[in-house]
């Protein structure tokens, strides 16, 4: 009999410490704000993440392409890159960098392909994902191809970023996740603002490079400060699955590798909006490396999601982007205020934030405290049954 109530106390203790404890998942139009660290001021007012783990139905690895020109002409690899949800954000690039082979900045013709973006199974043993997004980089004799996607806004303004990802294969590439802004015509280095998360595959697995750009100046020296030089914590090599995290902020730029903080860079943060950019590539130069004619490397990615801001001034480069009606709705978010504030770190479900804080909840702080006593009451009446 006693034994009994005692099972049904705790029961009904656990189930309100239960509520108490577990933060509720919401949709976005919950949330005014993300915070990504509650001791910090910094805060965001847009999610957007994507998704690559089951989208079985693109998955196709499609065939080199060896010519250059077809190369570059190169259809989207699936229907998935055509739809408004991809399409709206990201732009698949073409675009090669004959102007700095010719002027001899640069040995190797780069070109980028809508070929090297698709959708792959995850033929893993034990597998995370059912599928998730390979960038490929293939060298072939005459050149390199490669693979790069742009945000089609230019108006990020602070954010934090993040991809559940790894890299692998032939040393000579670059594979690269990055804030970029440049004012000039892109051979003034002083122009540059750029935060970027760099893996070189000829560098040790556990050796990843983190800049705010420039990293040298004009004579050639390079800028120490600049740049950082950075070993990855145990079992996170950047062959592994990890998810890399870019805090920009007004003060500084942060990374992190499955939580763990691994460098902040205050000198040269980039201060003006700007765009984000993911790539693997390479040019022969001494940075990137060669890669073996034949050879290939990738970046694989499962997740991307951003918390962030962005600015009105519209700095956009394509029509169909829809940065215009964000940015306006960002400003009447920002007028309302920060009255329900989300988290898209405490959640369980990766990709759904959830609510920290309510306006409801801050009103009602009395209720939460009657439901916290809720709890030590059948507690303390357990204790005297005993
Ligand atoms: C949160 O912000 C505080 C103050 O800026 C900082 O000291 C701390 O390292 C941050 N925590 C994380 C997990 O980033
Ligand atoms: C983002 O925008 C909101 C609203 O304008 C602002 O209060 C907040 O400080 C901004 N966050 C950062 C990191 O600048
Ligand atoms: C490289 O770009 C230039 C300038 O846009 C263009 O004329 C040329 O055809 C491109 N080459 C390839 C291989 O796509
Ligand atoms: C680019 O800018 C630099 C420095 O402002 C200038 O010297 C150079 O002529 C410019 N080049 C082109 C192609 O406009
Ligand atoms: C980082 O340091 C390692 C040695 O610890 C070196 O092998 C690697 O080339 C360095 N990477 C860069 C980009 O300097
Ligand atoms: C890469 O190979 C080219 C010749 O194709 C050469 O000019 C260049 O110096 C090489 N790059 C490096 C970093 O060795």
């Amino acid at each position: 009999m006693a034994g009994l109530s005692l099972q049904t106390l705790f029961f009904i203790g656990l189930q309100v410490l239960g509520r108490v404890a577990c933060l509720e998942e919401v949709s976005d139009q919950r949330c005014n704000c993300y915070l990504t660290n509650e001791t910090s001021t910094d805060y965001f007012t847009t999610h957007s993440f994507f998704d690559f783990r089951a989208l079985a139905q693109y998955a196709k690895v499609p065939s080199p392409i060896a010519d250059p020109y077809d190369s570059s002409d190169a259809d989207e690899t699936s229907d998935y890159f055509l739809k408004e949800d991809w399409a709206n954000v990201w732009g698949i690039q073409s675009w090669n960098n004959s102007d700095s082979v010719d002027s001899g900045d640069v040995p190797v013709l780069l070109v980028n392909s809508p070929n090297n973006i698709y959708i792959q199974e995850n033929t893993d043993e034990n597998p995370s994902s059912q599928t998730f997004l390979t960038m490929r980089t293939i060298r072939y004799r005459g050149y390199q191809s490669a693979a790069e996607f742009e945000s089609i806004s230019k108006a990020y303004h602070f954010l934090s970023v993040r991809m559940y990802a790894r890299t692998f294969g032939a040393p000579g590439a670059v594979t690269a996740m990055f804030t970029y802004r440049d004012d000039g015509n892109g051979t003034d280095l002083t122009t540059v603002q750029e935060s970027d998360l760099e893996i070189r595959t000829q560098d040790p697995k556990d050796k990843v490079q983190y800049t705010n750009q420039p990293s040298y100046n004009a004579a050639g020296y390079d800028i120490p400060q600049s740049t950082r030089n950075v070993t990855t914590p145990i079992q996170a090599d950047w062959t592994q699955w990890s998810i890399h995290r870019m805090d920009w902020t007004p003060k500084d730029t942060t990374w992190y590798i499955d939580g763990n903080k691994v460098a902040s860079i205050a000198f040269q943060v980039p201060r003006d909006p700007s765009q984000v950019i993911f790539n693997a590539w390479s040019d022969g130069g001494e940075w990137s490396g060669n890669m073996t004619v034949g050879s290939e490397a990738y970046m694989q990615i499962q997740w991307i999601e951003m918390v962030y801001n962005s600015t009105g001034d519209e700095k956009t480069t394509d029509k169909r982007d829809d940065g215009t009606i964000r940015s306006l709705w960002n400003v009447k978010r920002a007028e309302e205020g920060c009255q329900n504030i989300c988290s898209i770190d405490k959640t369980p479900t990766i990709g759904t934030p959830v609510l920290l804080q309510s306006a409801a909840s801050r009103m009602s702080d009395h209720v939460l405290g009657f439901g916290v006593a809720y709890v030590w009451i059948p507690l303390l009446l357990a204790t005297f049954l005993i």
